[in-house]
């Protein structure tokens, strides 16, 4: 077999063996065939697609070509979320001890953010004490305790998908669903869940910046998963404006407690309750959909959920004192409020001006090395569809850097879209795709 015959191949719009995919992703990875190979290989893909058969293939030799979790050694149907990243999302913080609390063992592995803010373990060291860091035998053995553990990679998960995506990053071949789906998935796929249930974002603050995009990227997402015998569902969910309220690690780890005690924003309340659903129907805690709408609430009223979040970090070595007093979460120094310039409705918050500028206050990495602070970011008191008044606050901002201040404030301003008369508004679920209606 020659890289040569296999780029001209899909240059000519032929479909590709699994022989001949394995021979070029596991030689890439070696070392065997060299990068200009493997970036025309990719352009090719990027011009003339895959078949389904064909994206679940290279899925599946990309999610072997390094590490594998071996989950067996938990008992039932271990489910994983993923989201594919959106502003203010804290979904994981609230729908993993909540499915917990209800028998679906969770054993998830998440990453630490780049750019916008912290990733979920980012989030989770807010707490003070907490580890991220267990052995696989700690992480196993703890979800057979509390079915629950949410730690940081190790060990190499799916490195073929680490070369090729610093590979599109430079030859423009990013945004090709073929790609992103097989990316997502072989990672998933690695981390050794049984299935999985997909948040796959659409609008400004999203990568998928429309609807039919959003749409074929979860679909080619939940095949992959049918093809590799992982039950898979996926949710469409708007990413218009941030999902939940605060955007900042110490600030999101608030919100995800004030959610779990029922007090969260309604549309982030909402997202949570049907990933929850979805999951506890792919672990078969029941068939029925209503039922498990009605447990995920139940177990939010009762406490039973946020219970399990403090067993969570107990387990974890943190000081589990916080779900009672958030004050004991990292503080910011200084807060600014942005006031409304005029009287309105609220017709915009974009998704990714938040996220920027939270970053720049220092919630989330501009580089691989930057150090993040944990108790910084912004705090909207306003969303889309608000009537506000003049001078009423739309945002509160902290920072350690009083000077960071001033610029950020005037950035989260431009951020909203005052007007007259009432704006539509968007739902949170757009769509949700299942093996079945493929
Ligand atoms: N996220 C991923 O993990 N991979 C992609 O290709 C795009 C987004
Ligand atoms: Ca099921």
């Amino acid at each position: 077999m020659h890289a040569v015959d296999l780029i001209q191949k899909k240059r000519d719009g032929q479909r590709l063996s699994r022989s001949e995919l394995e021979f070029l992703i596991t030689g890439y990875v070696r070392g065997e065939i060299p990068d200009y190979q493997m970036a025309a290989w990719i352009m090719a893909v990027y011009f003339q697609g895959m078949d389904a058969e064909e994206i679940a293939e290279l899925t599946l030799i990309m999610a072997r070509s390094g590490d594998t979790l071996d989950l067996s050694g938990i008992q039932g149907v271990k489910v994983d979320k993923h989201s594919t990243g959106g502003v203010g999302d804290t979904t994981t913080l609230i729908v993993t001890p909540l499915v917990a609390s209800l028998g679906v063992p969770v054993a998830k592995m998440s990453g630490r953010g780049l750019g916008h803010t912290g990733g979920t373990v980012d989030k989770l060291e807010s707490i003070p004490g907490f580890k991220v860091d267990l052995s696989p035998e700690q992480f196993i053995t703890q979800v057979n305790k509390i079915g629950l553990s949410l730690v940081g990679q190790t060990g190499q998960l799916a490195p073929a998908d680490k070369l090729l995506y610093a590979l599109r990053d430079v030859t423009a071949t990013v945004d090709s669903i073929p790609l992103i789906a097989s990316s997502i998935m072989s990672k998933k796929i690695a981390a050794g869940a049984d299935g999985f249930v997909l948040d796959v974002k659409v609008g400004a603050g999203a990568f998928m910046k429309t609807e039919a995009e959003a749409l074929e990227l979860a679909r080619t997402m939940v095949q992959i998963g049918q093809l590799a015998k992982r039950e898979t569902v996926a949710l469409v969910t708007d990413m218009n404006q941030p999902l939940g309220r605060a955007v900042g690690n110490a600030l999101e780890v608030k919100e995800a407690i004030l959610t779990l005690r029922g007090e969260g924003p309604a549309r982030l309340t909402e997202l949570c309750l049907e990933l929850s659903a979805e999951m506890l129907l792919v672990a078969d805690i029941t068939n029925s959909r209503s039922e498990a709408r009605r447990m995920a609430e139940e177990n939010f009223r009762t406490g039973q959920a946020l219970g399990k979040f403090r067993e969570l970090i107990k387990a974890q070595g943190g000081d589990a004192k916080v779900v009672d007093d958030l004050s004991l979460l990292p503080q910011a120094g200084h807060a600014k409020e942005v006031l409304a310039p005029a009287a309105g409705y609220v017709h915009k918050v974009d998704p990714l001006v938040i996220g920027v500028t939270a970053m720049e206050l220092g919630a989330g990495r501009e580089h691989k090395e930057s150090v993040i602070d944990l108790a910084v970011g912004i705090e909207l008191q306003t969303e889309v569809g608000d009537h506000i008044q003049k001078g009423q606050a739309l945002a509160t901002l902290y920072a350690n850097d009083r000077q960071k201040l001033e610029a950020a404030a005037a950035k989260v301003l431009q951020a909203f879209e005052i007007a007259d008369g009432k704006p539509l508004l968007a739902p949170t679920i757009y769509r949700k795709i299942t093996a079945k209606e493929l």
